[in-house]
C-alpha cells in the first residue's frame, strides 16, 4: 500500500509527458518548481526542529542558520545546456540535482558530522549521493560537505520523492566559499594561477583555524 502510494515526480496526475521540452512559463514548470519548494519546505522544518532541540535539551548550537533556494529558471536551462542535456522536464528531474538547494552553517567542523549522521539516521529521508570535500577540500580550496536526498513530499492523493542538493559547511568556509563564488566560481573573469593560489592559500588558514576552533572547544568541554 505504502508502495502504491509512491510516485516519482514524472507521473505526477500524469501532466508530464516525457519528451516534453521545457518551457519555463508554462504549467508544467510551474507545478514541478511548487513540488521542488515543497521538498524543500519539509527539510527546513526537520532542521529548523534540530535547531532548536539542541538549544533546548542539549544547551548548545549545532546549527547557526540554514539558507535555501530554489534554481532560477534560467539557471536550469544553462546548466542543461552546459551538460548537453535536451532542455526536457525528464532531464530536469533526472539529471539536475540541485534545483533546490539548502545550505546549513555550522558553528565548528565537527557539527558538519553530527548534522550529516542525524541526516542519514532519518528514516524517511532516502541518501542519493554524497561528497565530503571536508575531509578532502577540492583544488580550488572549497570545503563542504554535500549529500544528494530525496525527500517526501505528501501531496492530497500521493506521495512524491523530491530531490534537494543539501550543503553542510563551517561559518568560516561559507564566509570563504560566498566571496570565493562570486570573484571566481561564477565569473567570467579569468583567474590567474598567481591570483587561484592566493585563494587556496586563505583556505588553507581558514581551514587551519576551524581545526583549532575544534581544539579550543574540546578543551572547554573537558
Ligand atoms: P554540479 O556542479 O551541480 O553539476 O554538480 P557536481 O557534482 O559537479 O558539483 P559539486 O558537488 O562538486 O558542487 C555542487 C555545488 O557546490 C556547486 O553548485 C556550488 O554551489 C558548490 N561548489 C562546488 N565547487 C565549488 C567551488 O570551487 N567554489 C565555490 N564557491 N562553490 C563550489
Ligand atoms: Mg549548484
Amino acid at each position: 500500500m505504502e508502495k502504491e502510494k509512491k510516485n516519482s515526480l514524472l507521473k505526477i496526475d500524469n501532466f508530464l509527458v516525457e519528451s516534453d521540452k521545457i518551457n519555463t512559463s508554462d504549467e508544467t514548470f510551474n507545478k514541478l518548481m511548487f513540488l521542488y519548494s515543497a521538498g524543500l519546505k519539509e527539510l527546513e522544518n526537520k532542521f529548523d526542529i534540530i535547531k532548536e532541540e539542541f538549544k533546548y535539551f542539549y544547551s548548545c548550537d549545532i546549527i547557526n542558520h540554514t539558507q535555501s533556494r530554489i534554481k532560477k529558471p534560467e539557471s536550469i536551462i544553462k546548466k542543461l545546456e552546459n551538460k548537453n542535456y535536451d532542455i526536457t522536464y525528464r532531464n530536469l528531474i533526472e539529471q539536475i540535482n540541485d534545483i533546490a538547494g539548502l545550505r546549513i552553517i555550522c558553528p565548528i567542523k565537527e557539527d558538519i558530522f553530527t548534522v550529516v549522521d542525524i541526516i542519514k539516521n532519518m528514516p524517511d529521508i532516502n541518501i542519493i549521493k554524497e561528497k565530503d570535500y571536508v575531509t578532502k577540500p577540492k583544488k580550488s580550496g572549497y570545503s563542504s560537505y554535500h549529500i544528494i536526498v530525496e525527500v517526501p513530499v505528501q501531496l492530497f492523493k500521493q506521495i512524491i520523492p523530491v530531490k534537494v542538493e543539501i550543503q553542510i559547511r563551517t561559518m568560516a568556509m561559507d564566509f570563504w566559499a560566498t566571496l570565493e563564488h562570486d570573484i571566481k566560481y561564477k565569473s567570467n573573469f579569468k583567474f590567474t594561477k598567481k591570483m587561484s593560489n592566493q585563494l587556496v592559500k586563505c583556505a588553507k588558514m581558514i581551514n587551519k583555524m576551524d581545526d583549532e576552533m575544534v581544539t579550543i572547544s574540546k578543551a572547554r568541554e573537558n
